[in-house]
């Protein structure tokens, strides 16, 4: 956990495994950490939603969702969109490197308040891996929630992450899972072509006793609040995170703010109810 007397330390995690979930300019590359003094893990806690400040020694951090639920024991991932002087320093590590890592940071999505409920994600590109926990941590607890869905889509099939988790997805009864693309030429794909907000109202996911988790670039997460509106959803079955540009992490140095919350502390996860009297939270 955070070391109170000084927030800044962060612990030292040995890359344990990498991948490329996407290709490209921007790709996404995930890290499989561990930490490097394994008594770490004793007072270790996160919960789905929650973040760290990621980095390599030398060059800086930067905030990423911790990719992994907690109910995946023993180490932790990161999946990370090179965009850039600190991810592309990142994704210029392999395994039997070292990072830095400083959290668990922020709340978390509210899953205890959820249990009984029906749960409904959906991502849009990179906004899929803090939904990860969520769909990752719903499943390994299915007996304490009701039906799970998972709505997502990306730009072109290349550019979906979790590919092979998806693929799983697909193919068993207990998750719903509807995939999209905004732009297809590939015969084979028999998912959604079009947007996410579009995909969601091809579903059109009930909203009783359902909680609809969304997250995404903000325009997609936008679309989707107003379209979950007109399917019946009400702001507190709502949430999302915003992930404003950090410095401290901490509520410091006020680099994160959206009207008076710091997304840092306050968030990075919100219900709909709690921003949507906030216009520049989406902006
Ligand atoms: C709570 C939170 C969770 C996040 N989780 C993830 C995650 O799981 N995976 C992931 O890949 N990224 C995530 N991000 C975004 C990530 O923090 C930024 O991409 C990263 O800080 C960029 O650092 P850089 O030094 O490489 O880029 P910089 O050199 O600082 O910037 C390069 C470009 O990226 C843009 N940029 C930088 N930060 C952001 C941001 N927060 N939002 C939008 N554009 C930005 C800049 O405007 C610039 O155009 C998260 C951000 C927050 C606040
Ligand atoms: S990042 Fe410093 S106050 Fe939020």
């Amino acid at each position: 956990m955070i070391d109170e007397s000084n927030p800044y330390l962060p612990y030292i995690a040995r890359i344990e495994e990498t991948w490329y979930e996407t290709p490209g300019e921007r790709c996404i590359k995930t890290f499989k950490v561990n930490f490097a003094d394994e008594s770490v893990w004793d007072t270790w806690t996160h919960l789905p939603g929650q973040c760290a400040m990621v980095g390599r020694l030398g060059v800086g951090e930067s905030m990423f969702c911790i990719s992994s639920s907690p109910t995946e024991k023993g180490y932790l991932r990161f999946s990370i969109m090179k965009m850039g002087r600190v991810t592309s320093a990142l994704h210029e590590l392999e395994a039997g490197d070292y990072i830095t890592v400083r959290g668990p940071l922020g709340n978390w999505f509210p899953l205890d308040e959820w249990e009984g409920k029906n749960i409904v994600t959906i991502g849009g590109g990179i906004g899929q891996a803090p939904l990860r926990p969520v769909i990752n941590y719903i499943r390994a607890n299915k007996e304490k929630y009701g039906k799970l869905q998972v709505i997502y889509g990306a730009r072109t099939k290349d550019d979906l992450c979790f590919q092979s988790e998806l693929a799983c997805f697909l193919e068993e009864e207990e998750t719903a899972c509807h995939l999209s693309v905004d732009v297809c030429e590939d015969k084979e794909w028999d998912h959604f072509v079009g947007f996410v907000p579009d995909l969601l109202m091809e579903v059109s996911p009930s909203p009783e006793n359902t909680i609809a988790v969304t997250c995404g670039p903000p325009i997609m997460i936008k679309f989707v609040i107003q379209n979950l509106e007109k399917l019946g959803f009400e702001p507190g079955q709502i949430y999302t995170t915003l992930e404003n540009r950090m410095k401290c992490g901490i509520g410091k140095c006020g680099r994160c703010n959206v009207g008076h919350l710091y997304v840092c502390k306050d968030g990075p996860v919100f219900s709909y109810e709690t921003l949507k009297d906030i216009p520049e939270a989406f902006a």
